[in-house]
């Protein structure tokens, strides 16, 4: 936890920024798995411990700007609680860990918001994610749940995005021990991963080094030899000498910051030429990217950088041709590059998409593209120093996709067809890194994690 004047202070700018209302954070509680008492692992929200801290379940809380109260609400716990979990500090020590000095019963919440509403006091609250809070927010300002989302205080929303997007000293230092961590299990995995094993072997292994670290993994693990499948969390493949593995995981911190960071590896001691070629165009995207970055700069036209780097790569291989920058303009290098080259990150290793993902990564002047590949881009606005985001470019062979495209003529003039038909079974190829925006240029967070064909190659 930081000090109680982080969080009173950063309460403090969001009173000053929406100047009325009632601000209404609903903690998480704990969820059950197969039944009720098997919980799954409790993770906080996230703008309830940017605000208060308290990495507990069954707790909200309440800014009453206009009465001037801060109330957290949460039950002390029972004689009996106390024999199955343990003694923990009362409400009010935690309370006044984070500058609060008025708690209430958990019950208490639902009459003091129903009041408010009925008063005509505005209730802010958030787009809510978590089925119990979704209920609650119905029982108690009468929202049914599917319409909760857009319903949700926009000013409430920009108040907190503008906050958390910059992030300070404190934070970056955290985020740092993160990706430090995170690297640590990517070293970790790359030392281990031997020909014969399955990917469950590695991905236990990271995961244990994450909760060891005091803290979590911060997303799910994604390790596979499948790397063309972009979210893959199946682990039961066995590794064989010719493909490759795409490690995509990262650990959180016991304050839960996050490191999300992808390294792509051979199976065997050494990549393939042609595992080494697609390697080296997705290493020099991402280095030239981040070289890139800097305060002003739209992510957007970073993202397209990169993609039109790629794009160049591929046609020196022969599997792109023509004009790129209309094959980029048109969206044919989402062929092999469909995603966006990365997003915020934070206390959420998608920082904030709770929020939405519009409120978070675009601006007025930088509204979401329509088209495949570049739609699915998390962040495009201008870069502003404190920002902490991802670089994340990839080339995938997805056979269904090109099979699809194949089929359909699609960007013919820009896709050479036949040459990929040595590339169905390659795979795929990622490399990611977190970086801080500064008031200057950027600043890659953490101890330098071997990305460089040398470099990976010794570890193997
Ligand atoms: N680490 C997975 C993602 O960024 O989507
Ligand atoms: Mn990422």
């Amino acid at each position: 936890m930081f000090s109680s004047n982080t969080y009173q202070s950063r309460r403090d700018r969001l009173k000053k920024d929406l100047k009325s209302g009632l601000l209404l954070f609903l903690g998480n509680q704990e969820v059950g798995m197969n039944y009720a008492g098997n919980t799954y692992h409790f993770r906080q929200d996230s703008n309830f411990l940017y605000f208060f801290g308290i990495d507990k379940p069954g707790l909200a809380a309440v800014i009453d700007i206009d009465a001037n109260r801060e109330i957290l609400f949460g039950d002390e716990l029972s004689m009996e609680d106390i024999v199955w979990t343990g003694a923990m500090p009362t409400q009010k020590e935690l309370a006044a860990r984070v500058g609060i000095r008025e708690v209430l019963p958990f019950r208490r919440l639902l009459p003091y918001v129903k009041k408010a509403k009925k008063a005509g006091q505005p209730v802010h609250f958030l787009p809510p994610y978590r089925h119990d809070n979704m209920l609650w927010l119905k029982e108690a300002l009468n929202i049914p749940v599917p319409r909760q989302k857009n319903a949700a205080s926009e000013a409430f929303i920009r108040a907190i995005v503008a906050q958390r997007a910059h992030k300070s000293a404190e934070e970056i230092a955290e985020m740092e021990r993160a990706v430090n961590l995170s690297g640590a299990m990517h070293v970790a995995a790359m030392k281990a991963a031997r020909e014969g094993m399955v990917e469950a072997e590695l991905a236990g292994l990271v995961e244990g080094m994450a909760v060891a670290g005091g803290g979590h993994l911060s997303y799910a693990v994604i390790l596979s030899v499948n790397g063309q499948i972009l979210h893959n969390h199946y682990h039961g493949n066995t590794l064989h000498k010719g493909r490759m593995v795409l490690g995509d995981f990262g650990a959180e911190t016991a304050m839960h910051y996050a490191g999300d960071i992808t390294r792509t590896f051979p199976v065997a001691s050494k990549f393939t030429t042609k595992q080494r070629e697609i390697y080296e165009i997705v290493l020099d995207a991402e280095v030239g990217a981040i070289a890139s970055l800097r305060p002003g700069l739209t992510y957007k036209s970073v993202h397209l950088a990169a993609a039109r780097r790629m794009a160049e790569g591929l046609k020196a291989l022969g599997l792109m041709q023509g004009d790129l920058d209309e094959a980029v303009a048109q969206g044919a290098h989402a062929l092999f590059f469909p995603h966006g080259l990365g997003h915020m990150i934070g206390l959420d290793v998608h920082d904030m998409e709770d929020l939405g993902e519009n409120f978070v990564g675009y601006s007025a002047a930088v509204q979401r593209s329509a088209q495949f590949g570049t739609a699915y881009l998390r962040l495009a606005r201008e870069l502003e120093p404190g920002f902490v985001l991802t670089v994340e470019p990839g080339i995938y062979f997805i056979p269904q996709l090109i099979d699809q495209w194949r089929r359909q003529k699609k960007f013919m003039q820009f896709i050479n067809y036949a040459a990929l038909k040595k590339y169905r079974d390659f795979g795929g190829i990622r490399v990611e890194d977190n970086v801080l925006i500064t008031e200057t240029g950027h600043r890659v967070l953490g101890e330098p994690i071997p990305k460089t064909v040398e470099d990976v190659e010794r570890l193997r």
